[in-house]
């Protein structure tokens, strides 16, 4: 059973609230949450105090992804706030190992993010002991990106080390999606499949939601 992740990064952040009790009506399996600290990318979202405030609109998973520079040092603010996964990226990182112990020490899920260069092997002897692998397939910072092609193998790679050393490892895919190219996305190995504009565009969320999931 694949899960559709909608980033509210393309939300209107005006009725952010009504948008997530949206979400929870149509269909979504998960909340994927885009923070942004203007270092690590070149754009700012939103941070702590906003996922406080829509944490009352929906019991669905919020899968928290950190572009941020160190991510260890706010994780338990998110978490305090309502995280439930939390997502940091290997590029931000220097001490994945550790972090990712303190992350799961917090009593949530905790996944790794690779950007699209990144190689996969980088996290393999990690993968026995993550949630959740994610795999980026734009360069992060904006929503409405194309889909980096050879992001299809980094797919396969992650699936392939998650047959031999976790089985339970959710593929997680974000970035450029839509209902055309899901399919091969699925295809590959992802089993949790973010998307932003796919989902929110001409303010149809239920309909979008369906039709991602009819491009399996
Ligand atoms: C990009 C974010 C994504 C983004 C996806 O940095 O991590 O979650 O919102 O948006 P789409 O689906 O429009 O590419
Ligand atoms: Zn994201």
């Amino acid at each position: 059973m694949i899960k559709i992740a909608p980033s509210i990064l393309s939300a209107d952040f005006s009725k952010l609230g009504e948008e997530i009790k949206c979400l929870d009506k149509c269909g979504a399996d998960l909340i994927h949450i885009d923070v942004m600290d203007g270092s690590f990318v070149p754009n700012i979202s939103f941070g702590v105090p906003i996922i406080k405030s829509i944490r009352r609109f929906t019991k669905l998973t919020f899968d928290v992804h950190l572009m941020i520079q160190e991510p260890a040092r706010y994780a338990e603010n998110f978490v305090e706030a309502g995280a439930d996964i939390i997502t940091v990226h290997f590029e931000a990182d220097k001490h994945l190992d550790r972090t990712v112990n303190y992350i799961k020490s917090l009593g949530v899920k905790v996944a790794v993010a690779l950007n699209p260069a990144t190689l996969v092997d980088n996290i393999k002897y990690l993968i026995p002991y993550l949630d959740m692998v994610l795999i980026m397939s734009v360069n992060p910072g904006f929503g409405g990106q194309k889909y980096i092609e050879y992001c299809s193998e980094k797919i396969k790679e992650v699936k392939n080390l998650s047959d031999k050393y976790n089985k339970d490892l959710m593929i997680e895919v974000d970035g450029g999606i839509s209902k055309y190219n899901i399919g091969s996305v699925v295809e590959n190995g992802a089993n949790v499949i973010v998307a932003g504009s796919a989902v929110f565009k001409d303010g149809n969320v239920k309909d979008n939601i369906k039709k991602l999931r009819e491009g399996v």
